[in-house]
Parts: structure tokens; C-alpha cells; sequence
């Protein structure tokens, strides 16, 4: 019998613990919110409400959700010390590097930073909830020689974001675009940035370091990046009657095709609708039909010659671009949305933890004596 163990490179198929958080059930292709399917949160229900789901199990009463909005809008705001580090920055620095680096820094600022009971981290991942999106939009300005915007503690979330980007609010169908994109970013399972979350916290390691090392995680092109190097892709094909061409040409190449694929999805990402009707309503508000036009081919020629579906990062792409967002914004937009998901997993890994420690199979050399180094030549 072969002494080498079953090992799953990529974890791939392996149940590495419980969660009640959400569900991906790839053969009904679809996800639920603690047992709410996301399209009837996007239809009924907005990000924040969603973002209190996540965390407390359950939709909050009107009472509830004024309170929960009260204290985002109240902890909006960065620190001076925090706005004059973020000044410093590197004018190349990549974004999602400037946002790793700002939490990190929020954690130093943080008076309960080293306190991981319950109590206090749920009050630190609201802190974080309220917080990154101003980072967001201060190191984005910063980077164009711009000003920060400050928060409007008058302003819904949403609608604060873009005013603290662009300095005024955009239309209704606008926000309500990006408020489903935040619902659909906020959760799902056991992601690599979110496991990674979970595997900090296995440690008894506090908030800000779990959702920093996230950060870093979902950086990577095969994660969270996908988003903006699907712009980049769209923006590198002239016109949609070439795409066909140009895809073919890319895989003779047997490249990537970034927002494609999925290691739980196979017939499909179940938050694809909701996000290309929403691309699709940017298109229509801002008159360029191109990238939505773009990608329905690239989509097409995808799953007749390689049976490979979108996935989120596919339409939400298109959808920042047309919202006039710069493409290095896109990455730390999916940050402000799932925070929420990577703290509610901090919180049950936190409630029934076991550190995390995976075994490995050596395949290294054999035991050997060491030669002292007079006689090793
Ligand atoms: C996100 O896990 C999550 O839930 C993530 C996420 C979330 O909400 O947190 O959904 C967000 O990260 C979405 C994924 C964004 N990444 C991309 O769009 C990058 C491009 N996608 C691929 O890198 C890939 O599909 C992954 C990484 C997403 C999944 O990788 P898997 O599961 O290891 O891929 P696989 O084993 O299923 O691939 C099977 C075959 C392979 O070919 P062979 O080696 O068998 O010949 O399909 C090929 C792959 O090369 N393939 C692709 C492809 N995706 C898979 N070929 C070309 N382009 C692609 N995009």
C-alpha cells in the first residue's frame, strides 16, 4: 500500500470546518446570507442591512438598522495621524497595498485592538466597516494630487462613497447598482482571503491582523484582483466584433481569461445575473454599450469552446468602469463590501476555534549527517 497520503493540492473538495455564515450550492447555482438567497437581498434589502445579517444572523428591525447606521456614520472619519501616514505613501503604490497598509495602521490606532472577545471585535469590524471606504477614497484622491473628501455623516453609505470619491452623489440607479455589487462581494464561504481571515484568528490573533493578511489574499489576481484585470482585458480589445479573434488568439496561448472560472461554481456564479443586469442598467445610464457588448461575446465563445462560465468579477468590472471609478479602485471596492463576510467569519472562528495547522507529506531529501564545514571542501 503507497505511504503517500491523500493529499488535496488547493484544498480542493476538502470540508475544512462548519459555518452558518452562507451556502454555495453549485447544483441549484445558488448562495444564501445566513438562509436568505442574495438576489432577494438585492431585490428587498440594502448592503447595510445585509452587513448587520452577516453579523448578528438575522435582518434588522427598522430600530436596529438605525442604530447600526448610526454608528457607521458615526465612525467614518480617519484620524489626522492616519490621513497625514496615508499623505506619505508612495504616489505608485498599489492601492490594495495603500489599504493593507492603512488597516494595519487602524489597528496601531485602535485602543482595543488586542481584545478579541466578542464584544470587542464586533465593535472593531463596525470600526472597519465605517473606515475603509474613506481610506479607499482618500488614497485614491491623494494618488491624483486631490484633496480627501471628507465622510457626511448625512449620507447613506453608498451614497457617501461616491461623494467622498467624486465629490457629489449620482443618480438613483446608480447607487442602487452599487449597493447589489456590495451585497453581491459581502460573503462566500470559505474564500481564500476569507479563509485566510480564519486561519489568522485560528491563532487567537486580533481583527485588524486577520483582516490586513485578507487583504493581501484577496489581492491576487486569481481572487480578488480578477476584477480590475478584467477591465484591463476589455480595454485591450478594439471593438466587439474582434473580440471572438482576440479570445481565440489568447488561447493559443493557453492563457488566463480573467472573471472566468470558478473552483466551486461549474455551470455558473449564481451572483453573475443580477451583477450583468446591473452592468447592464451603467451601460444604458451612461451610453456606452461597448464592454457589456465585449463581454457578451467573450462569455459566448467561452462556454461553447471551453464550457467556462463568468464569474462576479466578470460584469462587476464593467459595472466600476461605467460608474467612474478608476480601475485600481475596483479591487479595494470589493474590500468595502466584504469586510463584512471576513468579520463575520473572524467572529465564528473566534467563538469555537481551533488553531489551524494542516499537516504536509515530505517529499524532500532522505535524513543525512551533517559534515563539518573544515571538511566540507
Ligand atoms: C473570486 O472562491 C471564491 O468564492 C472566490 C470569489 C469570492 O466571492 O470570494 O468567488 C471571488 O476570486 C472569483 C475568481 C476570480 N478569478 C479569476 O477570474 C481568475 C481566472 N480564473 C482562474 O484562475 C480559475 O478559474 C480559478 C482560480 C478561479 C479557479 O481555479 P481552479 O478551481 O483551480 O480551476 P480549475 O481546476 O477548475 O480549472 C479547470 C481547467 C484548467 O485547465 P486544465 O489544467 O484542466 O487544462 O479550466 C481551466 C484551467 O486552466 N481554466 C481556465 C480558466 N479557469 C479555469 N482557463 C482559462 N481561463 C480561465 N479563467
Amino acid at each position: 500500500m503507497s505511504d503517500t497520503p491523500d493529499i488535496r493540492k488547493g484544498l480542493v473538495g476538502v470540508y475544512a470546518d462548519v459555518s452558518a455564515v452562507s451556502k454555495v450550492m453549485p447544483e441549484t447555482n445558488s448562495l444564501t446570507y445566513r438562509g436568505y438567497p442574495v438576489q432577494d437581498l438585492c431585490e428587498n434589502a440594502s448592503f447595510d442591512e445585509t452587513a448587520y445579517l452577516l453579523w448578528h444572523g438575522e435582518l434588522p428591525t427598522a430600530g436596529q438598522l438605525t442604530a447600526f447606521r448610526t454608528q457607521e456614520k458615526a465612525n467614518r472619519a480617519l484620524s489626522p495621524t492616519l490621513l497625514r501616514v496615508l499623505a506619505e505613501f508612495p504616489k505608485s503604490a498599489h492601492p490594495m497595498d495603500a489599504l493593507r497598509t492603512a488597516v494595519s495602521f487602524m489597528g496601531m490606532e485602535d485602543p482595543e485592538a488586542a481584545d478579541i472577545s466578542d464584544a470587542a471585535q464586533r465593535r472593531k469590524a463596525m470600526r472597519l466597516l465605517a473606515k475603509i471606504p474613506t481610506a479607499v477614497a482618500a488614497t485614491n484622491r491623494i494618488s491624483k494630487g486631490l484633496a480627501p473628501i471628507a465622510p457626511d455623516q448625512g449620507l447613506p453609505f453608498c451614497e457617501n462613497f461616491f461623494h467622498m470619491v467624486f465629490g457629489k452623489v449620482p443618480a438613483p440607479e446608480v447607487i442602487k447598482a452599487f449597493d447589489v455589487s456590495m451585497i453581491l462581494y459581502a460573503e462566500h464561504t470559505f474564500n481564500a482571503s476569507t479563509y485566510t481571515a480564519r486561519l489568522v484568528t485560528s491563532s487567537m490573533s486580533d481583527m485588524h491582523s486577520a483582516i490586513t493578511a485578507a487583504i493581501g489574499s484577496l489581492k491576487g489576481p486569481l481572487h480578488g484582483g480578477a476584477n480590475e484585470a478584467v477591465m484591463h482585458m476589455l480595454k485591450e480589445i478594439p471593438s466587439p466584433d474582434v473580440a471572438e479573434a482576440w479570445l481565440r488568439e489568447r488561447f493559443d496561448h493557453k492563457a488566463l481569461v480573467m472573471g472566468f472560472g470558478h473552483r466551486v461554481y461549474k455551470t455558473g456564479d449564481s451572483r453573475v445575473p443580477t451583477m450583468k443586469k446591473y452592468a447592464e442598467v451603467m451601460a444604458r445610464v451612461v451610453g456606452d454599450e461597448r464592454w457589456m457588448k465585449t463581454s457578451a461575446v467573450l462569455a459566448q465563445v467561452m462556454l461553447t469552446e471551453k464550457n467556462i462560465h463568468p464569474n462576479l468579477d466578470f460584469p462587476a468590472g464593467p459595472a466600476y468602469y461605467l460608474m467612474g471609478f478608476d480601475i485600481p479602485m475596483f479591487t479595494p471596492i470589493f474590500v468595502c463590501s466584504r469586510i463584512t463576510g471576513w468579520a463575520a467569519h473572524v467572529l465564528e472562528q473566534g467563538a469555537d476555534n481551533r488553531l489551524i495547522r494542516p499537516l504536509s507529506h515530505y517529499t524532500g531529501v532522505t535524513e543525512r549527517a551533517v559534515v563539518p564545514l573544515a571538511s566540507r571542501g
